[in-house]
């Protein structure tokens, strides 16, 4: 197996005591900091080894999933040219979107390739940030407006970038043409509408409110990156014969799950402050 796939399950298998760590001692920073990083390494390959390379490292994590009870025959596994689509070049098939993802940036036009490093960008720098936010809230640490500002105008130019290519995406049947264009219109609004309501809120002075949206943020962000991509993990690793499910399910539902777990992560780590655990000191409100 690829070096690069194999560390990527073995990180996988390692954040899951970590989960069950954070669940049992309510402090969650160490198992969000792990996973904001894992997403900073995954999207800078496409910084550092290019789109091409960026691709083909994607398919090969899915290659393996794809594959586990399923011959190179099944109905949503399909041949790519040259076999050039993936890093696991053992494999001769792959999911079928992957092959269209591949098929569509890799001699694709320069600007839907520059969309696309637009929307990781923008979308890896709102993530990380909208994380530091939520454990470094305003009132009681420094730079929470400044940092708070970057994280909106990075999710807007991001989003913009993704809606953009959503655009193109009726055409895409191994996506699940319709369904997953309006799927992922309905994604991007999970994470605008708490972002905006968050906004619009502290602009009004009412912090309580912001902190709870953007909380829901947070979580929309987050259900759209890894609740996304574990979605589609388990639709490759038990549908095998019928192509559009990988995107059209988690596109619909990523983002409320996302917002779903947020509030609960919230609440148990206000109970777990209220207790004196992760307590912070006040500054001077920004
Ligand atoms: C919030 C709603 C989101 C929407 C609507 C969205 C939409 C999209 C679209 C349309 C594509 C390209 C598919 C194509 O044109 O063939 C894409 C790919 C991608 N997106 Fe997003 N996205 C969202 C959130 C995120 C987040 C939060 C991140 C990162 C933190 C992210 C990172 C990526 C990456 C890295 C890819 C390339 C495939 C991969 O390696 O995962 N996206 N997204």
């Amino acid at each position: 197996m690829n070096t690069g796939v194999f560390l990527f399950y073995a990180a996988l298998v390692l954040w899951v005591p970590l989960f069950v760590w954070s669940i049992r001692s309510r402090n969650w920073i160490p198992f969000f900091a792990y996973g904001a990083i894992f997403a900073l390494i995954l999207n800078g390959r496409y910084v550092v080894e290019g789109m091409a390379g960026g691709i083909m490292f994607f398919t090969g994590i899915f290659d393996v999933v794809s594959h586990i009870g399923a011959g190179d025959d099944a109905a949503a596994l399909v041949p790519c040219v040259d076999n050039a689509c993936t890093v696991l070049t053992g494999y001769e098939t792959h999911p079928s979107w992957a092959v269209a993802f591949y098929d569509r940036f890799v001699g694709g036009p320069g600007g839907r390739v520059a969309l696309l490093y637009g929307h990781i960008i923008f979308n890896t720098i709102a993530l990380v940030t909208a994380t530091i936010q939520v454990f470094r809230p305003g009132g009681t640490h420094a730079g929470h407006a400044m940092i708070g500002r970057v994280s909106v105008v990075a999710v807007v130019v991001s989003l913009t970038c993704a809606g953009l290519l959503t655009s193109e995406l009726v055409e895409v049947q191994a996506y699940g043409h319709l369904w997953t264009t309006f799927g992922l219109y309905f994604l991007a609004l999970t994470a605008l509408v708490p972002v905006g309501i968050g906004v619009v809120a502290i602009r009004r002075g009412d912090s309580e409110r912001h902190r709870v949206w953007m909380w829901r943020y947070v979580g929309a962000i987050w259900g759209a990156y890894w609740i996304f991509r574990a979605e589609m993990m388990l639709i490759d690793l038990l549908v095998k014969d019928m192509e559009g499910l990988t995107l059209a399910i988690p596109s619909w539902t990523a983002g409320l799950i996302g917002i779903a777990l947020a509030d609960l992560v919230r609440r148990r780590v206000d109970r777990a402050k209220s207790h004196g655990v992760g307590a912070v000191r006040p500054v001077a409100a920004e």
